[in-house]
């Protein structure tokens, strides 16, 4: 089969990568791609921008792909796979309808609390008065959230009752703003990415995600500054119990509205005292979460997406794992997340280490040299036979990369390694 990839980043470069690995994918194109995955695929622009649904149609149709893999939410929002499906093409993505369980938060809450999914008690606000009320209720820390995308930025967890007040007063200043505020939800974070056919969910393996710039958890949220899979601290059943009393029931109440969920369901859960809890939903792979996840799926990705988009997973046989532990550090941008600086030479890719590097802001200047164009430049990844091995891998190739003024966390998967998490 023929796929094409939507989107421009490491998790897209991840994707594209465990598509050349499945032996009945002979052809990958992303679109628009990145100068890394430039190297294995056929990259092409998409003129229109990532949301313009039939200039993406268009595309699939000239190349004659069988399958579209639509990696990143705004154009699921805004409704590219429901245009790539009216056009006869299998489309890995939901409908701009399902979706909405990543673009509006008070969405997503409105369907859990139907699917009886457990998550953090909320307060949907219209008013900066409604929001002093529900997080005074709620007590410290405060966690107020904006209702619709906003690339990682919409949510700010504080002590600080004037921080979270101007938060909300931002996002509600905007057309039709509205934001959801939350009893804070204490305990270890998980990702796990659910794949969907409208009824039948498949799980992989879950990841750990590191939101916060700094080392030790310091430092505003960003889209993600590294991950590692698996979870051996996890308790046992997780993954099962998780998709019982979350994916399902969230994919059949999907379903029942009409609006059956094809894609990737990402529950992003913290594990409570009381047990797990959602956090959020997202519509799409988690980035970089992806990176470690498929460096260890052996299963081949392109059959799986494909049967995914065609309503055919219950007919897949069960998945295959490597053995290896994976982690993936990310390299940012000075200034990121706040304000990253961008056009820095990168250098240091070329030589051989244990680990490989997934591109992500980064294009190529007027003479052909690869520089930054983005807050996350590049993901790294490493297997090892344990977390120790994995992270001595990925470290010493994010140690020879030069980009001036990047930065990167330290301690990604350090805490599981030395057995520190605990539920
Ligand atoms: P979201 O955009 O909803 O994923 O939120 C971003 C991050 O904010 C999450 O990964 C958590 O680290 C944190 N967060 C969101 N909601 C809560 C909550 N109810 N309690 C504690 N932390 C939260
Ligand atoms: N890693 C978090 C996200 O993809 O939203």
């Amino acid at each position: 089969m023929k796929v094409l990839v939507i989107g421009t980043g490491a998790r897209e470069h991840a994707i594209v990568h465990a598509l050349t690995q499945d032996p009945t994918v002979e052809a990958v194109v992303a679109a628009p791609g990145n100068p890394g995955i430039d190297q294995v695929a056929l990259c092409r622009d998409l003129p229109g921008g990532i949301t313009d649904g039939a200039g993406i149609a268009d595309l699939a149709e000239e190349l004659g792909v069988d399958l579209v893999v639509v990696g990143p939410e705004a154009p699921l929002v805004a409704g590219v796979a429901d245009v790539v499906r009216e056009r006869g093409i299998a489309c890995f993505g939901p409908s701009a309808e399902a979706a909405r369980l990543e673009g509006s938060k008070a969405f997503a809450k409105e369907v859990m609390a139907a699917a009886g999914v457990p998550t953090a008690m909320a307060h949907v606000c219209t008013t900066v008065d409604e929001v002093a009320a529900a997080i005074d209720g709620f007590g410290t820390p405060y966690v107020v959230k904006d209702d619709g995308l906003a690339a990682g930025k919409g949510v700010v967890v504080a002590d600080d009752r004037a921080a979270a007040l101007a938060h909300a007063k931002v996002c509600l200043d905007k057309p039709g703003g509205q934001v959801v505020v939350e009893e804070f939800l204490d305990g270890p974070e998980v990702s796990l990415f659910c794949l969907c056919d409208g009824e039948t969910v498949v799980p992989l393996a879950p990841a750990q995600d590191f939101k916060r710039v700094g080392d030790g958890d310091s430092g505003p949220n960003t889209g993600g500054m590294g991950a590692y899979s698996p979870l051996d601290w996890a308790p046992a059943g997780l993954v099962e119990d998780v998709v019982a009393r979350v994916a399902q029931p969230t994919i059949d109440e999907m379903a029942r509205r009409g609006a059956p969920f094809v894609g990737v369901l990402y529950v992003g859960l913290a594990l409570t005292s009381r047990g797990p809890r959602v956090v959020e939903f997202n519509a799409r792979f988690g980035d970089p979460e992806t990176q470690v996840v498929l460096a260890r799926l052996a299963s081949p990705l392109g059959a799986l997406l494909r049967a995914a988009a065609t309503g055919r997973l219950d007919e897949q046989p069960d998945l295959q794992w490597r053995d290896e532990h994976a982690v993936t550090v990310v390299v940012a941008s000075e200034g990121y997340p706040a304000d990253p600086v961008t056009g820095g030479p990168i250098s240091g890719l070329e030589e051989e280490t244990e680990a490989y590097v997934l591109h992500a802001g980064t294009r190529l200047d007027d003479a052909g040299l690869l520089v930054s164009a983005g807050g996350r430049v590049l993901s790294v990844v490493a297997l090892g036979a344990d977390l120790a091995e994995a992270r001595v891998r990925a470290y010493a190739a994010v140690d020879r990369i030069d980009l001036p003024g990047s930065h990167h966390r330290t301690d990604i998967a350090l805490a599981a390694q030395r057995g520190e998490v605990v539920v």
